[in-house]
Order: C-alpha cells, then structure tokens, then sequence
C-alpha cells in the first residue's frame, strides 16, 4: 500500500501532457477576460466613464459594479469583500472594471480608454500605523490557562521581547485562472483553479444571483496553491463568470505574473510581543504572547489564521501558565490569506525564538532547552487550551535525529571550526513541529466521495478534494485499489466536480487526505457489502450450499473469494459484469466527519484536533560575516506521516516543505512602498528558493513503525506541518552570527533573516561587543 508509486500525473507533469486551465481547447469563441484595478491604496472613487473603453473593436464587455446581476460580494466568510469597487478603493490591485475582448491587446486598448477619477485617501499601511489608529478587522481574541501575570513576576528569570515575522508571496507556478463556459439557460460550467470548488460555486452564483444548481466548478488540477487559492481563487472565478455571463460566449482569464503577485493577498505578517517566566534549568513557568497580524483590507480568513497562530504559539512545548491575546488588523493592503501552516509558522516562530534566547541567556544549548519543555508523555501533556496531547512521539524523535544527525560531534566541530575561521562562522539548530490536524471551524471537517464501477469492471472515483500537485488524487487512488483489492489500472480519479459531490470543504489544513480518503474507504466499504452480499447470495443458489457470511468474503489480488469455501472465487473484472446482470447498484456515496473533535473558540477551550503531527529537523549552515550570504551545508528531517499513505509523495512533501519555509524565513522580503505599492512583484525582486539553496546534504526520514489510530490506513497528514522545520534554519543562521560575538552576547534577530537583517545583526553584536552593551530586543532593530 505505502509503495512510493509515482504520483497518478509524473510523467504527464514532465512531458507537458497534463492539462491545465490555460492549456484547454476551447471554441473560437473564447474571449479574453481582464481586470482592471486599483492604482491607490485608499481612494474615493469620485466618477468613472466606461462608453469609450466600450466602443472600443472587438470589445464585447466592460462591466463595473452596476452590472453586477446578483450581488455585489466575495468574501468567503464575512460579507465584507466587494467583487467590483464601487465608491472606495481600499487597496492597490482591487478589481474595479472588467473587460472581455475577442483578444488581449484589443483588451489594454479599452483599458487605456476607461476613465475613473480618484480622490487619494490617507492609507494605513503597517501593523504599527494600524495600531496607532485602532483599525482592525474584529474583536480580539484570548486564552488563558492559569495566572501567567503572577507567575511571571514570581520567576526566577524573565525575557520580553518582541519579533516581527514577514509576510511571503505564494509563488504558485500556475497564476490565478478561470474559464467559464455558458451552459443553456443560466447554467455556466467553471474550470477553476481553486482549492475550493464548492465555494467557487456558491461565489458564482452569489454574484450572478443564480441557484447554486445552475453553477458547476470543475478542478483538473492545479498548478501550485499553497492556501493562495483556498479563498483567493475565487475572485477570479467570480470576475470571469460576470463577464460569460454578460457576453453569453466563454471567457478566460488568467492573470498576468505580477498582476497576480499584486492583486493577491499573502501570508499574514505578525508583530508578536511576549513576555516569559523561566527557571534555572531554562524551563518556561508562564508566558503571555501578544499577536497582531496584518489582515489587510478586508477579513477573508484572518480569525481562522490567528486562531491557528495562538493554538500554535506553544509549539511543541508545555507552558503551565499561559495567556495569548490575537488582534487581526485593517489595512489598505490586499487582504491577507491561508497560507501553508496558517498561522501555524507565525506562532511557532514566536516560542523557538523565546527558547532560545532562554538557552542564550543561560548559556545552555537550545536543543537541551527544547528536550526540557517538551510535552510530557504523562503529566505537563495538556496544551493551553485544553487539548491533551496524545500520542507524543516528541522524545521518542528528539533521541532518534540526535543519534542520525550526530549533533553533539557536530556542534563539538563547529565551535572549533568557528574558533579558526574569522570571515566564516557556521550555526547549528534543532527544532521539532507540533501541528494539530483538522479545520479548527469544527463543521468543516466532513468530506464526501462518490464511487462508480463500470461493466467492465473499471473504478471511477470522485471525491471532494482537489489536487494541487500534492498527490491527493494519488493517494486516492491507492485507498481504492487497496479497499477493493484490486491493481492501481483499474482505478481512475476524476476530476472533482462539484455536481458529483456537494458541499465540499476546501482542500486545506493538511487534511485532504485524511477526510476524503474517509470517505472514499466509506464508499467502497459499501459496495463491497452489497458485492459480497449478492455474490454470496449467487453462490448459494449455484451451490446450493448457504452458509455463507458477509464477513467470509475478501478482495484481495484482483479477486472476490469466499474465505470459508476457497474454491468460491471470482475475479473482480468477472464478478462485475455478472452482479449487472443480476442488477446490483453498482455505485455509492461516502460520507465521513471527523469524531470526538469540537471545542469553545469564544473560551479558547477544548480539543480542536483530532491528533498532531509531529516533526524534528537539524539545519547546519555556514555564514559568510562580510556579506550575509549563507549555505545549509546540511539538513537532517525526522517526520512523522503515521503509516505513510505514499513513501514517494510524503518525503516530497516534506522535502518541499522545508525549502518552502526556508524562503520564509530567508530570502522572501515582500516589501510596499510609502503608497502601498508591492515593490516586489516579480522574480526578480522576490527571491524564492532556488536549487542552489538546497542544502547540500539533504537526509530526509519518514519515523517508522508509528501506526496513526483512528485514521484512514492509520496515516497522519502530510502538507502542511514539515514548513516550520524550516524554523532550524533561521536558528541556525542566528547561531552562526551570534558566533561572531563568540556567543557571549545575543543577536537581535527577525524573519525573514535575510542577507540585510544578517548584515545590520552581525555589525549591531559587533557594537554592542566593544561597547559592552547587552541586546536591546527594540522595535527598532527589528524593522
Ligand atoms: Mo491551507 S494554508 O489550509 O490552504
């Protein structure tokens, strides 16, 4: 079953043979669809004049808000994102006016044409600005277990601090792109690239002001998502369906490079604020965290994103007491999104960064530190908001990565190393991952799978999840196979449509393969029933023998055989036409959602995940003092997937993972200018990893032998968890500068720590050394 066989598309991904949106045939009748938007990041839309760009040749739609047949909204879960501005705009790249033409240049010309005066408006651009003017998005939110603010006091030691961690473009390879095909009547057909399809749809016919019957969103595949397309793919979807809809012929859209690096919002960029208790062994008594996040104009995701933030602020590590506050803040920049982890690596960055400040000022080594306050494995196990921590696999890990990752010889040979070399220090980290596994909106974590077998004793299967190179569709695939006993060439996935399973939840928190692997298992489980009860029942009238039982009957190798008399077997390619004839119902609907989770998000309360996933990693880098640039020489991951669905899949995902995180934390500086302008919106000033940044020895293991109760094939998920491993090289980096001081001051440090904040780091401890002065840990620094 966990055979690393190919991902279900490798070799159609490396030839060119997978269709994507934009590779699909369409009719001559395709038009062009753009979006034109917003030049100013707060501005009053004073008038606009669309009958030029209207008469424009080959122009066949220039619609505005007031050609909106439906309603004028998209926000996925707050009504508070408009489709098309109309009187404001509250960020550069809002959509304002669309326009479909028989071609692209015809559609540049009648954008040239459109005339919308503006009156600029003062934008809040900072989470510092929005502070000040108390802009945010909603209330904040809170937990609290115990009295942090006495226990702190009461402390042998305490820290402050505060750190700012960065917001990160998605990059995925395949930009935002829709196309709508008009059906009959009000029907349209939609090939999104959403993580989302039955949102997509509900958008659709929201703006169109249509039944959701009438809208089918159909996923192939997309071409990258990363969160960037669980609510964003929608925006879109809903500008193309406005303009099939006004022009009765198809419509495509597929927004241009930075456009989209414009138009879309980003990971949240977090200002943490923290204070901490500890003892002498650098074990943490109490902490309250203070998060604030950059939710830009408007709340798409935001409170699910901060919640996630807060419930991952302990990591992997007990804090007896604890509050956390998050306050999600209003600005005039595109609304802020899910992206991989979900907060997730914003609130873990804040507890690793505490922890080893903790190890510095006691001159302790941070992995030590972390082994220290690990969850316990019978008491100190409860996280802040109630959830015991079950299964801890932490130690079990921790000793296992120190052995495979030789870190005491290493860190031995690295002082020395540091010891002789002036211009080249090398650092090392360890840090482990505690993610929790489910939507933590409790209702969203159900999912459904229709299942059909054909005469010929071919599998189709549907579900509700979508594939974005992740190997859903494949692990899909093998959950068939393996339920019905049969070859993978029998099975195929289709592509998820929302006609063929409803109400779907996005393919996000991790939990695709979970949830629809479920219910795939739950659909075959039902048509073996009816299988082995009316094969049971031929046999019987055959045999003339009924002793049969359900339970008798298995598949296995291709074969329906009766356990208790072997010579009753079948073929599964047999067996089928034979059960047509006999007319047995030969498709069937699964269902599956999540048990015994559910929790009190108003008290921040009770057991939101169905389990955790677990993680560790050790990145070695070497720092080059005089220009900050740095090497991973070497990277080792110990992950925990539970009994890998995909061996292949899983260790690139967490492969890919990590060097995610590690633009995150390095290289990736999403950067605006004073009028909210994104400075970066290309490659070429937005630096994602490379090959070259690949650490030179990669050593990636998947943890064996560790069965995941109550889960599909006992596996644990995959996506989103092994980004934040890329939280050991940040340390890393921070302990390779902080070897330039010899280690007897800290270094004031941020994420992303790139080769400036490096640089400023490394030139601070040096002042600081001569001055004699200790780490400052200021706002300043940080920015
Ligand atoms: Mo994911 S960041 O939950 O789409």
């Amino acid at each position: 079953m966990n055979r690393a066989v190919p991902h279900e598309s490798a070799a159609k991904h490396v030839t060119g043979e997978a269709v994507y949106i934009d590779d699909m045939l369409v009719n001559e009748q395709l038009l062009v669809g753009k979006v034109v938007y917003s030049p100013h990041a707060h501005a009053r839309i004073v008038s606009f004049d669309l009958e030029e760009a209207r008469n424009t040749p080959g122009v066949h739609a220039v619609l505005s808000y007031r050609d909106i047949p439906g309603h004028n909204q998209m926000g996925p879960v707050v009504k508070d994102e408009v489709c098309l501005a109309e009187h404001e705009v509250v960020c550069v790249g809002q959509a304002v006016v669309l326009i479909a033409a028989e071609t692209d240049e015809q559609c540049r010309e009648a954008e040239r044409k459109i005339k919308v005066q503006y009156e600029v408006l003062e934008p809040i651009l900072t989470i510092e600005q929005a502070i000040s003017a108390a802009s945010l998005l909603g209330p904040p939110a809170n937990m609290k277990r115990g009295e942090p603010d006495s226990s702190i006091r009461t402390s042998p030691h305490t820290i402050k601090g505060e750190l700012h961690t960065g917001a990160q473009e998605h990059w995925y390879l395949e930009s935002q792109v829709c196309l709508c095909v008009p059906g009959e009547h009000k029907e349209m057909n939609v090939f999104s690239s959403t993580q989302h399809p039955s949102e997509t749809q509900s958008l659709i016919a929201e703006v169109l002001g249509v039944g959701k019957n009438e809208v089918v969103v159909e996923v192939r595949r997309m071409g990258g998502a990363f969160g960037g397309k669980e609510t964003q793919g929608n925006h879109t979807a809903c500008w193309a369906a406005l303009l099939c809809n006004a022009t009765n012929r198809p419509v495509k859209i597929r927004l241009f490079r930075d456009d989209d690096m414009i138009m879309t919002g980003k990971r949240h960029r977090f200002l943490s604020n923290y204070e901490v208790g500890y003892d002498d062994e650098g074990r943490i008594l109490a902490a309250n965290f203070d998060l604030h996040s950059d939710g830009g104009c408007a709340t798409d995701l935001s409170f699910a994103i901060m919640q996630r933030a807060m419930l991952h602020v302990d990591n992997a590590y007990y804090i007896p007491d604890c509050s956390v506050s998050g306050t999600v803040y209003k600005t005039n920049l595109p609304s802020n999104t899910a992206f991989r982890g979900f907060g997730g690596p914003q609130g873990m960055a804040v507890i690793e960064q505490v922890i080893d400040r903790i190890a510095r000022a006691l001159h302790k080594d941070p992995a030590e530190v972390r082994h220290t306050n690990f969850y316990g494995m019978k008491d100190r196990n409860v996280t802040h908001y109630g959830q015991e921590v079950e299964n801890n696999r932490l130690f079990m890990m921790y000793d296992q990565i120190m052995k495979s990752s030789e870190y005491l010889q290493r860190c031995k040979a690295i002082a020395a190393f540091n010891q002789e070399s002036e211009f080249f220090k090398k650092g090392i980290a360890l840090t482990p991952v505690k993610f929790g596994i489910s939507f933590t909106t409790s209702f969203l974590n159900q999912a459904g799978a229709l299942v059909l077998i054909y005469k010929d004793g071919t599998i189709l299967v549907n579900h509700g999840g979508t594939e974005m190179g992740q190997g859903l569709h494949t692990k899909m695939q093998q959950v068939a196979a393996s339920e019905f006993g049969v070859s993978l060439d029998r099975v195929k996935v289709n592509a998820t449509n929302t006609s063929k399973v409803p109400n779907t939840s996005a393919t996000a928190a991790s939990a695709g393969a979970d949830l629809n692997g479920m219910a795939v298992k739950n659909a075959v489980d039902i048509l073996k029933g009816r299988i082995a009860e009316n094969l049971a029942q031929y046999w019987n009238e055959r045999d003339r023998l009924v002793t049969t039982r359900r339970d008798d009957i298995v598949f296995e190798n291709n074969t329906i055989t009766d356990s208790h008399y072997p010579k009753r077997n079948i073929s599964f390619a047999d067996a089928i036409p034979l059960l047509y004839l006999r007319q047995v119902q030969l498709s069937a609907s699964g269902f599956y959602k999540t048990p015994n989770i559910g929790w009190d998000k108003d008290k921040g309360w009770g057991k939101p995940f169905h389990y955790f996933a677990f993680g560790m990693a050790v990145t070695e880098v070497n720092l080059d003092i005089l220009t900050g640039h740095h090497n991973i020489i070497r990277t080792d991951i110990l992950h925990d997937v539970g009994d890998s669905l995909n061996a292949g899949i899983d260790i690139g995902q967490v492969e890919g993972g990590y060097i995610q995180g590690l633009g995150w934390v390095t290289t990736e500086e999403v950067k605006w200018d004073g009028e909210g302008n994104l400075m970066t919106h290309s490659p070429d000033t937005y630096k994602i990893p490379g090959v070259q940044d690949i650490p030179k020895d990669f050593r990636t293991e998947l943890l064996q032998n560790a069965p995941n109760p109550n889960t599909i094939r006992r596996s644990k998920a995959v996506a989103e968890p092994p980004l934040m491993l890329a939280l050991s090289a940040w340390l890393a980096i921070k302990d390779a500068v902080s070897a330039v001081g010899n280690h007897e001051l800290e270094p004031e440090f941020s994420l992303p720590a790139t080769n400036e904040v490096i640089l400023l780091s490394i030139e601070d401890l040096k002042r600081r050394k001569a001055e004699k002065t200790p780490a400052a840990t200021t706002p300043e620094f940080a920015k």
